[in-house]
């Protein structure tokens, strides 16, 4: 097969057209759709209109769909006829809270370009990469009048609070979302230049931790070393969770957990990495994690266990001598396969309840879960992906893996019976669900010149 290039009416197009297209991103993330908050139901709303709007705009058939959460855009291309294969390109318009807003250089909903990168929520995690791949769609349309594949795009508004309603909606409509593979930019390429293709993704199983003690808070003279402290007693639960060497040290936790191929850990092995980069890139002084793994196999092939948030007692200025009421964690496991989420969490409740100690009562809420994911890596969306990669940045992709969670994934395999590509177009230190995000400028247009390609590519590969 010859060296794989993008094609020549695409690629003119594309930077006839680079700064209008970047605009419109501009004006995209300009909505502030974080999907956490009530406050900003009408954001994700507006931000469910604008994606619709783009999509009609440049030709597609397009619904927005209600849920009980946010809405879900539908948008429906079908010209290349019923022997053609069908893509279907999912993203996320929902954002995370912008918080801690004081730590941002330029305000979170106001898109601003230094050094080459588009900073604003959202830039990378979902909203460019969704958009880039609307442009891609709208280069062929422009250009050919035409598209050489059939085309669905699935955009929804709960990704970054765990997609609650999205496997009901791909039940519901799996007639009309049938398709031949699955094409997902919300991920990150290994090193700038270097193009990836995901080969995993962590699930997750996020429960929250209330521990109760006396009826009120309590003086801590008068009653502490008598009346058990919530506090402590929640620090205590923490601990239990991993042993001294940093394994999880939850009954049952690692019993369906399958050891990663050969072939994928030296693949992993083989990727440029080292230890001293990504101290310097998060700025701390050492690494810790299970024992017997690489870094790249602790984040990509193992599970863990991770406090994300933590309350309890006085946390103002100075001391206040009080003994706590209540404490409560937010607690998250990152899965492999097999692990099931809701296996997991009924495994965290067990040791949970087991550990507390008498004169506490202990309270445990599953907030969310989503299964792992491992891909297949074979057949024709793959094949295309790296073509499609290799043409827009000068250079084979590598195969990579993830320590994030994209929990639809698995459920396009397992509902809709399509492959999925994961090919992402963010960068190392990129900042995600933290101040000041940024996508690459240059990544942002080399991401609509590779989806562009892409859909001539699979077209090729599927015959
Ligand atoms: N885009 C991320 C997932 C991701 C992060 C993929 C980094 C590849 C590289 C996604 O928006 C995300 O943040 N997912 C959440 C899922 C959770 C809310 C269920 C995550 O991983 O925390
Ligand atoms: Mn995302
Ligand atoms: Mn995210």
């Amino acid at each position: 097969m010859t060296a794989p290039t993008i094609p020549a009416d695409l690629a003119q197009w594309c930077s006839a057209q680079a700064v209008r297209m970047q605009d419109e991103l501009f004006d995209f993330l300009r909505i502030p759709s974080v999907s956490a908050r009530t406050e900003h139901v009408s954001d994700c709303a507006a931000a469910a209109q604008f994606v619709a709007d783009a999509l009609t705009r440049i030709g597609l058939t397009t619904t927005i769909e209600p849920t009980p959460g946010h809405p879900i855009v539908v948008g429906e291309w079908r010209g290349a006829g019923p022997d053609a294969p069908t893509l279907l390109v999912y993203g996320h318009y929902d954002v995370q809270p912008a918080e801690p807003l004081e730590l941002w250089t330029s305000p979170a909903f106001e898109p601003t370009v230094r050094d080459g990168r588009i900073y604003a929520r959202g830039s990378v995690d979902d909203k460019g990469q969704l958009y880039l791949h609307i442009k891609a769609l709208e280069a062929h349309l422009a250009v050919r009048g035409t598209l050489p594949v059939n085309v669905i795009v699935l955009a929804e508004g709960e990704e970054e609070v765990g997609s609650a309603h999205l496997e009901q909606f791909l039940e519901r409509e799996k007639t009309r979302l049938a398709c031949d593979a699955v094409v997902i930019s919300d991920s990150t390429m290994f090193a700038p230049g270097i193009p990836s293709i995901l080969s995993s993704l962590r699930g997750m199983a996020y429960l929250e931790i209330t521990v109760r003690g006396a009826a009120g808070d309590l003086h801590s003279g008068m009653y502490g070393g008598a009346v058990v402290n919530p506090a402590m007693a929640l620090a205590r639960i923490l601990a239990s969770m991993h042993d001294a060497d940093g394994r999880i040290a939850i009954p049952g936790f690692y019993d369906t957990v399958q050891p990663f191929p050969d072939a994928v850990r030296a693949q992993m092995r083989a990727l440029p990495f080292n230890d001293a980069q990504l101290m310097h890139e998060v700025g701390v002084t050492a690494l810790g994690g299970e024992p017997g793994y690489t870094t790249l196999e602790r984040l990509w092939t193992r599970p863990t266990c991770e406090v994300n948030g933590l309350l309890s007692g006085y946390t103002g200025e100075g001391a206040k001598t009080v003994l706590p009421a209540v404490s409560m964690a937010k607690v998250s496991f990152r899965l492999v396969p097999d692990q099931h989420p809701d296996a997991i969490a009924a495994l965290v409740r067990a040791h949970v309840e087991q550990v507390t100690p008498p004169g506490v009562t202990v309270h445990v809420e599953n907030l969310h879960g989503g299964r792992p994911w491992r891909a297949d890596l074979t057949g024709p969306i793959i094949e295309a992906g790296k073509r499609a990669l290799e043409a827009a940045f000068g250079r084979a992709p590598v195969i990579t893996g993830e320590g994030g969670s994209i929990p639809v994934v698995g459920d396009f395999e397992r509902i809709l019976g399509a492959p999925v590509l994961l090919m992402g177009f963010g960068l190392p230190g990129e900042n995600a669900h933290a101040p000041d995000e940024w996508i690459s400028v240059e990544n942002y247009h080399g991401g609509i010149r590779a989806a562009a390609t892409l859909l001539d590519e699979y077209r090729a590969a599927v015959g």
